[in-house]
């Protein structure tokens, strides 16, 4: 059965409390405790682990909390999302179809301007606002900083335009009062950044640094420039958004959120930033002059929770959703391309979800597998600092590494089957790019019969689905 959409991150907390994967954890500290302890159970556990509630924090009043995991496994996603939970646990192909039915009927609702919302229950202005007033982490030994945006969206409006856009982008503590954030290249906050600057104007920001869950998806999710995250994220929940306008720079600030840092990034001051442990695995980039950011009010709920989500060598806290929502946006992408016959996608959790993904088709002519891989290596969301594509069949499921793997050591001959695109778009994440020329390439392996072989390819040594059925339910005692 379908849930309700999650618009308050309190109402889905009790709910995840109530399907019981939500950990409480007392006396982590902020300074690394509560990063380490996250990550070696996701690391153990992987998606099934639970979400971890962090209180009592060394140094803060209880009640001042931080939780990491939020989306971390099917059960959690589907109820962020309002999606069938009981399905999400069996069949993630299923789910991914149930996603993508939502994303492609979603009529986006513009939020409802509201004078007040719990966001509002504590503000503090000017020399009062003090950012370690909440207990932020050091999520990874080796962090340049404490991170307050993780799990977090960037609002800014595109001067242009009016669009208000809405991206999660890491965001440092620099001191009490002003922070600095990573905005990658070609990014849309970073878009709206440079047309301010360029103009020698400040970028005005509203940071929700305690995000409710579907706001949080619509931040993370690559939209085209067209479409307004909190639009979107109201047609998800069937009803606008209910957003107070922030007092300082007139931005949307969803009412619900737990808090909320607004202030501006101005053009004439810059500094270190990072480094900081990242979704490739790796501190790359390594510190870099980013502007700054002042922050000029914080808005926070009583007892306010810091929304957490710190990268690192995958397995991950937020790694399950992160490749669930990036494998329905490229089929989305493909779709759109008018590809036909994509049959299934999957971008690994391995890949830290971007840099190895399988895409399964039905064969219908030469060239098919080919077409296939090369628009898969350049469209959202793997065109930015992709690496390894696979094309395989539509019998091979692309989740399971082992089928994958086994298509490719059997159905795919390197010398023939591997393509090299080189000048594609990376990052200076990527640990393999030096220098200020962001390029990566990219290996296209065509893992599927060859296509004038389809019906003379020798047959796959596996029981029959029928007889597989047949022995099932007469050894059930075998099977469990
Ligand atoms: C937990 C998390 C952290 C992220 N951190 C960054 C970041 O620091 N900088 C960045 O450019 N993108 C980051 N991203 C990716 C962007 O949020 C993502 O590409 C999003 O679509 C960007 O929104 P935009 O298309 O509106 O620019 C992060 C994503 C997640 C889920």
């Amino acid at each position: 059965m379908s849930n309700a959409v999650q618009t308050d991150l309190r109402a889905f907390l009790a709910a995840v409390e109530k399907g019981g994967e939500l950990k409480t954890v007392n006396r982590a500290h902020w300074d690394k405790e509560m990063g380490a302890v996250t990550e070696v159970l996701y690391r153990e556990k992987v998606d099934r682990s639970p979400l971890l509630l962090f209180d009592d924090i060394p140094g803060y009043p209880k009640g001042f909390r931080c939780i990491y995991g939020m989306l971390g496994s099917p059960f959690r996603l589907a109820l962020g999302f309002g999606l069938d939970a009981s399905v999400a646990s069996r069949d993630r192909m299923a789910l991914l179809d149930q996603f993508r039915k939502q994303i492609k009927t979603n009529k986006p609702i513009p939020p409802r301007m509201v004078e007040r919302g719990p966001v509002m229950e504590n503000i503090a202005e000017g020399a009062a606002v003090d950012l370690l007033k909440f207990p932020v982490p050091i999520h990874h030994e080796l962090d340049g900083g404490r991170y307050i945006g993780t799990a977090c969206a960037v609002i800014t409006r595109d001067p242009d335009t009016g669009r208000i856009n809405m991206g999660t982008y890491r965001v440092q503590v620099i001191s009490g009062n002003s922070c600095a954030s990573y905005i990658s290249n070609g990014k849309q906050g970073r878009i709206h950044r440079d047309k301010y600057f360029k103009s020698g104007k400040p970028c005005p920001m509203a940071i929700v640094v305690g995000i409710d869950p579907v706001s949080y998806i619509a931040a993370r999710y690559t939209l085209a420039d067209t479409v307004a995250e909190l639009d979107w994220a109201g047609g998800i929940a069937g009803a606008p958004i209910d957003c107070v306008p922030g007092p300082i720079t007139g931005l949307p600030i969803p009412a619900q959120s737990e808090i909320v840092l607004e202030g501006e990034c101005v053009p004439d001051e810059q500094v270190l930033e990072g480094p900081f442990g990242e979704w490739t695995g790796y501190y790359a980039g390594d510190a870099k002059m980013e502007p700054l950011i002042r922050i000029k009010a914080a808005y926070w709920r009583n007892d306010p929770i810091l929304t957490c989500a710190a990268s690192q060598k995958p397995p991950h806290s937020h790694l399950f959703e992160r490749c669930f929502i990036r494998s329905a946006a490229l089929m989305d992408s493909l779709e759109g391309a008018g590809i036909p016959d994509v049959k299934g996608v999957w971008v690994h959790q391995a890949g830290s979800g971007r840099t190895f993904v399988v895409v399964a088709i039905r064969q219908r002519y030469f060239g098919h597998s080919t077409q296939v891989g090369m628009v898969a290596s350049q469209v959202n969301p793997v065109g930015y600092v992709g690496r390894y594509i696979v094309v395989v069949d539509e019998d091979i499921d692309p989740s399971d590494i082992h089928d994958v793997i086994w298509a490719m050591g059997t159905r795919s001959d390197p010398k023939q089957d591997i393509q090299i695109l080189t000048k594609t778009w990376s990052s200076r994440l990527d640990p393999m790019v030096t220098g200020k020329e962001l390029y990566n390439s990219r290996a296209v392996i065509d893992a599927c019969i060859p296509y004038e072989r389809l019906e003379t390819f020798p047959k796959v040594a596996q029981t029959s689905p029928e007889l597989a059925r047949a022995v099932r339910a007469k050894f059930p005692d075998v099977f469990g």
